[in-house]
């Protein structure tokens, strides 16, 4: 199949979450599967062309706007280890700035800039005479190409048989405009939008609910997710557009890259080990410690560190952790650290926090791809208490590094992650429902018991490692569902 995956991030060019790493596994995948794909991405002010030793193309294309035409170098490079093509989009006006989406309060031409970005997405294609089998739009940043490919590009010579599939990562942003100006950019005229039309949504534009309603099939990164969704306030609002689409919705887990993420090849991690030699796993915390400014003689073996990678926001449910974080240090031996970024409130509790508590918390406000692979291969467990989680990444990166995850069962989080059983000896972590102080307690108070029972704790250890959430897995299930929606044609 020839696929075309467009996104607002791709790791390792521009990442600012999950995203990033699907839509940089998958094409990889597809690739080794016998598939040809490209993916097309901005080309953010921020990416380091050297580094990822972008190149300029001998060419530009005509992207239709309005009334008018802009135009756009194309850049372009190599996912590495494969031979993808990544095709850039060059706009002065659109991206060449810092930051992806302009957050917390997003850039205020963001419908500009995703219209423009969908709609380069055929024209490229068709300046590189792509015919593409399949479009994969990823959330609301390109769900433009759906309605594009029905209404612009139905009868393009190298479109007319393509078959549009939307992925929603995060139902919690829709992409909601004023609608005029935004259909005006994408020339679709004001007589699609109306109340009830497939734009409309609370008389506002809504880019996801069209990239859903357009889109041949609609996937989503968990089976749990993809019921929340249509049956509960995770749908945020969208949950009947979603029933309705039911019949084209599936839940296709996330999965994990272990070409980058595996402790035994792992080249960010001070000592690499495997589920034979997890003792290593002592001296990655050993190491992480020490250089976290912690003196030798406060460094103890058995005193648990529990770690959290994450974007500092109420959906990963840091409200929760930032009023149970010193009850927990005050009730248990345990060491808490924390690598993130994100609500400024947050950033600088956490960060006040640390002043006051070092080295009982370790915690680096900020964004570090090194440190957040050393936390994994250094903390006993890993907490994830979000209030949703359509699937997670770093659950799945924890029981591949023998980090057990404490997560509350919601979304991908409740399929992945299985409580542990003494007894049976079953289970890869431990799950939590109501998200408040009390449960925290409770559930770390679990883990703690089993943590300190050293047989049991090597064999969730053992369970958690050799779990298989392998991106392969989930690369297969989308050309399932690329094949299903070619046959629904
Ligand atoms: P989400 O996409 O909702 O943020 P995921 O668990 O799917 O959640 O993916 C988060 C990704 O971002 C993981 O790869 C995680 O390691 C990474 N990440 C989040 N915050 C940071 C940070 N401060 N530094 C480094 N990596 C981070
Ligand atoms: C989103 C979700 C996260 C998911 C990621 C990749 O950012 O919040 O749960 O893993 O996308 O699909």
């Amino acid at each position: 199949m020839n696929i075309v995956l467009a996104s607002a991030e791709v790791f390792p060019f521009a990442k600012a979450g999950g995203l990033a790493d699907v839509s940089g596994y998958l094409p990889k995948e597809w690739e080794a599967l016998g598939h040809r794909s490209l993916i097309v991405m901005p080309k953010y002010g921020d990416i380091d062309v050297e580094k990822f030793k972008l190149k300029p193309m001998n060419l530009t294309i005509a992207v239709p706007m309005g009334s008018w035409t802009e135009f756009a170098q194309i850049w372009s490079a190599t996912l590495p280890d494969s031979t993808v093509p990544v095709y850039f989009i060059e706009s002065a006006d659109y991206f060449d700035r810092q930051g992806i989406y302009g957050n917390p309060d997003g850039f205020a031409d963001n419908n500009r800039r995703f219209v423009f970005l969908s709609r380069a997405v055929f024209e490229l294609a068709a300046a590189l005479n792509f015919k593409p089998d399949v479009i994969l739009a990823n959330d609301y940043h390109t769900a433009f190409t759906m309605p594009f490919l029905k209404i612009h590009y139905r009868d393009h010579h190298l479109f007319r048989d393509t078959v549009g599939v939307q992925s929603i990562h995060n139902m919690a942003f829709h992409g909601v405009f004023e609608p005029q100006e935004t259909l005006y950019l994408a020339q679709i005229g004001m007589d699609q939008f109306y109340s009830m039309s497939w734009f409309e949504f609370h008389g506002a534009l809504n880019t996801l609910k069209a990239g859903i309603m357009f889109a041949d099939k609609i996937t989503t990164v968990s089976p749990t997710y993809a019921l929340e969704i249509r049956y509960s306030d995770q749908g945020h609002g969208l949950q009947n557009v979603l029933l309705e689409r039911a019949g084209d919705l599936i839940g296709i887990l996330n999965g994990v890259d272990y070409k980058v993420w595996d402790p035994e090849t792992d080249d960010s991690i001070y000592v690499n080990y495997t589920t034979d030699t997890v003792e290593k796993k002592w001296e990655n915390k050993y190491e992480f410690l020490r250089r976290s400014n912690v003196h030798e003689s406060e460094i103890y073996a058995d005193m648990p560190l529990i770690g959290m990678v994450s974007r500092l926001t109420d959906q990963k449910g840091f409200d929760v952790v930032r009023d149970a974080i010193e009850y927990l240090l005050h009730i248990y031996p345990i060491r808490f650290t924390l690598l993130g970024s994100g609500g400024r409130e947050y950033e600088n509790y956490f960060r006040d926090l640390n002043l006051r508590m070092h080295p009982r918390t370790l915690i680096r406000i900020g964004y570090d791809e090194q440190l957040s692979h050393r936390i994994e291969a250094a903390a006993d467990i890993f907490l994830m208490p979000s209030r949703f989680e359509p699937c997670g990444l770093n659950q799945m990166y924890s029981l591949k590094y023998g980090a057990i995850p404490i997560v509350r069962r919601t979304g991908g989080l409740a399929d992945t992650v299985f409580e542990f059983n003494a007894e049976s000896g079953t289970g890869n972590g431990f799950l939590f429902d109501d998200l408040n102080v009390q449960s925290l307690v409770d559930v770390i108070g679990r883990a703690l018991n089993v943590y300190y029972n050293k047989a049991a704790w090597k064999k969730a250890m053992r369970n958690a490692m050799t779990a298989d959430n392998s991106a392969r897995k989930s690369a297969r299930a989308y050309l399932e569902v690329f094949e299903w929606a070619r046959r629904g044609r």
